[in-house]
């Protein structure tokens, strides 16, 4: 096979493409994100689901376990749900950063819910449907939530109101270094 073929066009024409390309790709990436994973013929039924755990230490703790080990989340979205674990340098698009406010303002749960178990087509994030249960899945999601409510954001959202407050609440969740 003869596989040269000659370069067509002017050079100059694509630089100039390229340097108007990056601003606008960095908003494309931005409106990219904001995209709902889910097909739209199923996002009525998952904007529908609503997580059945409470926002409650031990199901964060659970949460956590699974993350880190057997839902294997944090190989690609990093210790600190940055989306920046081990692997994820490799992976294009990129795992989802869940420090992002902006992620958590543009999905509800249960889009959240739909895709960790069904996956997102074409990426990486397979579905765990198979893997884990739906409840080890609300609760990883419970836990995931707290890594956006630890970068300065507004917390108290969660739970749709249950109808007031938690005794004496607090439990030292957001506490620096409280396991
Ligand atoms: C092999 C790497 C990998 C693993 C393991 C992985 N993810 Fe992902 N995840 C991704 C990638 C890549 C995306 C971005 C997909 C996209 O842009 O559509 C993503 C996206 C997501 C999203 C965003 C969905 C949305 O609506 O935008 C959630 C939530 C998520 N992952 C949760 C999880 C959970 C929970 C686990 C563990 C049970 C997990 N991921 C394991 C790679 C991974």
């Amino acid at each position: 096979m003869n596989g040269k073929r000659p370069v067509a066009g002017p050079v100059w024409y694509v630089s100039v493409g390229l340097v108007l390309a990056i601003p606008l790709a960095a908003a494309a990436d931005m409106h990219e994100m904001m995209r709902s994973r889910v097909p739209d013929d199923k996002l009525q039924e998952a904007r529908a689901l609503r997580s059945p755990l409470p926002d409650s230490p031990d199901v964060i703790e659970k949460g956590k376990a699974l993350y880190q080990g057997k839902g294997t989340c944090m190989n690609c979205h990093g210790p600190e749900g940055g989306g920046d674990g081990p692997v994820a340098a490799a992976l294009n698009p990129s795992p989802r950063n869940f420090q992002h406010h902006g992620f958590w303002r543009h999905r509800t749960e249960g889009e959240i819910f739909w895709v960790v178990k069904h996956g997102s087509p074409g990426t990486a994030m397979i579905g765990f449907g198979d893997q884990l249960t739906d409840e080890e899945i609300w609760s990883i999601i419970r836990y995931e939530q707290t890594f956006a409510a630890g970068h300065g954001g507004h917390h108290g959202m969660q739970g749709g109101g249950m109808g007031g407050h938690r005794g004496m609440g607090g439990q030292g969740r957001m506490g620096m270094g409280a396991e």
